[in-house]
């Protein structure tokens, strides 16, 4: 069979013509202004750029001509502020593995626009256009091998109620003004892997978020307003946890186990980044059993006192390489503390 289809692309490569599946560009012709080259990440398959279309009536004209090869791995689309809808419909029979579409005044998607592609579907990245609440968010779970969902930057303004995927590892939802979470955000995504909800004006964190997200290993929740870390916050069930990054949040409250389940040396040193917050003490409690286990901390930028709270860590020098930047309010390193003046305590 597999020879059968190499002879058969052979011919159509000599007569020029397209017939080869996903192998295959169609004539320049039948779909400018886009353009077909063959990608760089899985040679063999096709990728279309339609950032020159003039809006999402021309696409859809591209899309519903007879083009001798219908299936696509990525459509990317950069830069073009005149599409604003895609329908159902607009891509026809047409099927994608990847949707990248970024800089845009995309504002409505509707609920049969990828249904030629339910089970091709890989990615989906609309950034920086303006989606908002009637994103369709329901139908993530008929897509049977959807990995990637990103609508970073858009107009979003509320966490989607029940979002659920058997298949989904990347949600990126930052840049959204999202301000609240409600309970249990990840429980409908079991594959969960890297969530990342940065700058989207977090002020408290529900608890249990990743109580049923087995694989999760990176957590972006940088530059929220988030203040108290609690032991039920993270629950992480997860023994992959590679990066926690709640930088620049003002984060002053940490209670012992918040970081439960943070483990140190799986694959590559797992790490806690607080730079940027508020973070005054480090209580024995919390921070010891995570260096420990090798968890580097991020702590540039805090308003570390540096009483005997800290004269356990100054003792202990065999951590000091896990812990970066730390610096007191005297302006002292922490690292450089001579354990002398802890002799008191
Ligand atoms: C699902 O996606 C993976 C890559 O993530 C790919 O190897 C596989 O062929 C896809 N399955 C289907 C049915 O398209
Ligand atoms: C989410 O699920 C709950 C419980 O099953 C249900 O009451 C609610 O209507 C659902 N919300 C949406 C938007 O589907
Ligand atoms: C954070 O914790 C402090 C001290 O327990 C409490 O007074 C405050 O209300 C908490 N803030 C939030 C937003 O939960």
């Amino acid at each position: 069979m597999k020879l059968l289809t190499l002879f058969l692309c052979s011919i159509f490569a000599i007569y020029g013509t397209d017939g080869c599946g996903s192998s295959c560009c169609p004539p320049v012709e039948m779909i400018s202004p886009c353009t077909c080259f063959v990608s760089g990440d899985s040679p063999g398959s096709c990728d279309l750029d339609c950032s020159a279309v003039d809006d999402e009536d021309h696409l859809a004209d591209i899309f519903q001509r007879e083009l001798p090869c219908k299936n696509f791995r990525a459509l990317q689309i950069w830069d073009n502020y005149n599409i604003k809808r895609l329908s159902a419909g607009t891509f026809s029979d047409v099927t994608f593995e990847e949707m990248n579409l970024w800089f845009g005044a995309l504002e409505t998607v509707e609920d049969d626009t990828f249904s030629s592609m339910k089970d091709t579907l890989q990615m989906i990245s609309f950034d920086m256009q303006k989606l908002d609440d009637t994103f369709p968010f329901h139908i993530i779970q008929t897509f049977s091998n959807l990995t990637v969902l990103d609508l970073t930057a858009n107009k979003i303004h509320n966490f989607p109620e029940n979002l659920s995927s058997s298949t989904l590892e990347v949600l990126a939802l930052a840049e959204n003004r999202l301000q609240k979470l409600p309970e249990k955000p990840f429980n409908l995504l079991p594959k969960l892997n890297a969530v990342d909800l940065g700058r989207t004006q977090l002020k408290v964190l529900p608890k249990d978020l990743f109580i049923n997200n087995p694989n999760m290993q990176y957590v972006m929740l940088r530059g929220n307003n988030i203040k108290n870390l609690t032991k039920d916050t993270f629950s992480f069930s997860s023994n992959k946890m590679e990066w926690l990054q709640l930088r620049w949040n003002n984060v002053g409250l940490v209670e012992e186990g918040t970081f439960d389940g943070m483990e140190g040396g799986f694959q590559k040193p797992a790490y806690i980044d607080l730079w940027d917050n508020r973070i005054t003490t480090l209580d024995e409690n919390i921070w010891r059993p995570l260096l420990e286990k090798e968890v580097g901390l991020l702590m540039e930028d805090n308003a570390l006192v540096c009483g005997c709270d800290v004269a356990w860590y100054v003792n202990m020098e065999e951590f000091h390489h896990l812990v970066h930047d730390a610096v007191c309010v005297s302006g002292d390193s922490l690292n450089s503390l001579d354990p002398g003046l802890f002799s008191d305590c």
